[in-house]
């Protein structure tokens, strides 16, 4: 299947076919990675501008990896010195970073539909790395990309993701990945956090933490988003805590061969307890990992590279 878009901005707008082609020129990708000489010449002669205006590590960082990887020049904008702190405009900066000749722009905002506005007065790729509560889409690709190496097909998965998903992007564009590729996806968390509208897009909400874990394949913890909630959404931490908190007890409800998952970054004994995020059933370093591939994929095929060309196999 060929590959037209010029820009990666949500999960939404991608077919089930466009996911599986990222997901296989990843997959080639990670075999590259598995070499002794890791780098490849895709993207030669290419600048990457990693145009983060929010916190991250392993986004950043593995946008930074996979375009290196791919032997394109990268450059990190440091929002802390830039002059976003005099008052430029998210529009200005990137049209400057544009009229610099940079080739494609990764970029990482608070506001949702930021990188769609991008889109829309600039010419070149722009690859969204999370903005707002809208979507993560690399997020939900490496996810996916993940379940698939340790599940095979996706089709009716069952898969919980448990936390705050009103405010999660991670959430949003797992569920637009998971629902096309026919996993059986359940919501779980506390009412405030977990309303039932989602269920307009396909998916359960249930506040029976025993009775969604007891079903599940894959369980994703996510982590309360305190930076985008304006109001408190639960009484304190410790009761979010109490009442669903992945422990021993509740990880003994899942089915033995479930996978635990969590996008980082975690905060330990509120979402989920340390003997979990790093027990024998969590694949979340994996994730990590995998962002590189997948982001490779999603790099080269944005800047125009053929999918039949992607990287010899052995
Ligand atoms: N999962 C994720 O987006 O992590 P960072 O915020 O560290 O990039």
């Amino acid at each position: 299947m060929p590959w037209h878009r010029k820009h990666l901005l949500t999960l939404e707008d991608l077919s089930l076919s466009e996911i599986e082609l990222i997901h296989a020129a990843a997959a080639s990708f990670k075999k590259v990675l598995g070499r002794r000489v890791k780098r490849v010449p895709a993207l030669r002669g290419k600048t990457v501008v990693n145009l983060f205006l929010e916190p991250s590590t392993r986004t950043r960082i593995s946008f930074d990896m996979a375009a290196k990887l791919l032997s394109a020049e990268v450059i990190s904008f440091d929002a802390a010195s830039s002059s976003t702190t005099k008052g430029e405009t998210l529009r200005d900066t990137a049209q400057n970073i544009q009229a610099l000749h940079a080739d494609m722009i990764v970029l990482r905002h608070a506001c949702s539909g930021s990188p769609l506005y991008l889109s829309r007065v600039l010419d070149i790729p722009v690859i969204n790395a999370g903005d707002g509560a809208h979507e993560h889409p690399t997020q939900g690709l490496l996810d996916t990309f993940t379940m698939k190496e340790h599940l095979g097909s996706l089709k009716g998965r069952k898969v919980v993701i448990l936390g705050d998903i009103l405010f999660s992007r991670v959430a949003r564009s797992n569920i637009h990945a998971l629902t096309k590729m026919g996993a059986a996806v359940t919501l779980v968390g506390p009412s405030t956090l977990v309303p039932e509208w989602f269920t307009d897009l396909g998916v359960k909400v249930s506040h029976d933490l025993r009775g969604a874990l007891a079903d599940a394949e894959v369980v994703m913890l996510l982590r309360i988003q305190h930076e985008r909630q304006g109001a408190s959404h639960f009484p304190s931490l410790g009761e979010y805590t109490s009442m669903f908190g992945l422990n021993k007890t509740r990880a003994s409800w899942l089915n033995p061969r479930a996978i635990i998952m969590h996008p980082g970054p975690i905060n330990r004994g509120v979402e989920i307890d340390s003997e979990l995020a790093d027990g024998d059933r969590s694949v979340i370093l994996e994730q990590v990992t995998n962002g590189i591939a997948v982001r490779m994929a999603v790099l080269y095929l944005c800047a125009g590279g053929k999918p039949e060309n992607v990287m010899p196999v052995e």
